[in-house]
């Protein structure tokens, strides 16, 4: 499995050294954007994320909760192997926002929250390289894991049969869930309150590698 640790239950006071102290244990860093609008919570945009780039070397993992994907996916400086995933009941016309992101050098992820059928992705499988399966509302750190996202992955899996697309899990994900998650098809875990909630962050992280291996 990939860890992708969530920078949202950081120290936002530290947030380079939050993420420098666990980068030797981690495979990227996953930004949660929030625009106040497309979630009910606001956190950081381009000018943070950009700003942390050239301090960090693992790939950022950018996940962005907001209404109009398409309009500031060009603002993110990214490096090659950096990822922006931008959420499919977004407004903005999903091709539109795929050329965006593609246009900044970035490989192109998409999301859907909870409720949103598998069927919304079919239109754009063809083009993207990660999906995320949402397992919280999104939104906010620190919620309990919705058990019916482990039948999503299973069925997600399934239907990318034969394509060369990761499948990466956001929300509730702690080193007792975390095994089964990666059971059901994910690759890529991401977790913000089982790692930076911690006070012993490389423990949690091995528990979380440990159990998901
Ligand atoms: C929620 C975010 C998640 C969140 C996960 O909207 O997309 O990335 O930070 O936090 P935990 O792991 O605490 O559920
Ligand atoms: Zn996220």
């Amino acid at each position: 499995m990939k860890l992708s640790p969530s920078l949202l239950s950081a120290d936002f006071a530290r947030l380079y050294e939050e993420a420098r102290d666990v980068e030797p244990l981690v495979s990227m860093f996953h930004f949660d954007v929030m625009d106040g609008h497309f979630v009910p919570n606001l956190t950081f945009g381009p000018p943070v994320v950009n700003a942390l780039r050239p301090r960090l070397t693992k790939p950022f993992d950018i996940h962005l909760m907001i209404d109009h994907p398409a309009e500031y996916a060009p603002q993110f400086a990214v490096r090659s192997g950096d990822s922006i995933t931008f959420h499919i009941e977004s407004p903005d016309d999903p091709r539109e926002t795929i050329a965006a992101i593609r246009r900044v050098g970035a490989k192109v992820g998409v999301s859907l929250r909870p409720g949103t059928p598998l069927e919304a992705l079919d239109p754009v499988l063809d083009d993207v390289a990660l999906v995320l399966i949402m397992s919280v509302e999104p939104g906010f750190g620190g919620q309990a894991f919705l058990p019916e996202a482990l039948e999503r992955i299973r069925e997600l899996d399934r239907r990318i049969a034969g394509r060369s697309i990761e499948i990466s899990v956001d929300g509730g994900i702690h080193a007792g869930n975390v095994g089964e998650v990666i059971e059901a098809g994910a690759e890529i875990i991401v977790a913000g309150s089982a790692v930076f909630g911690a006070s012993d962050r490389p423990a949690a992280i091995r528990a979380l590698l440990g159990a998901g291996s």
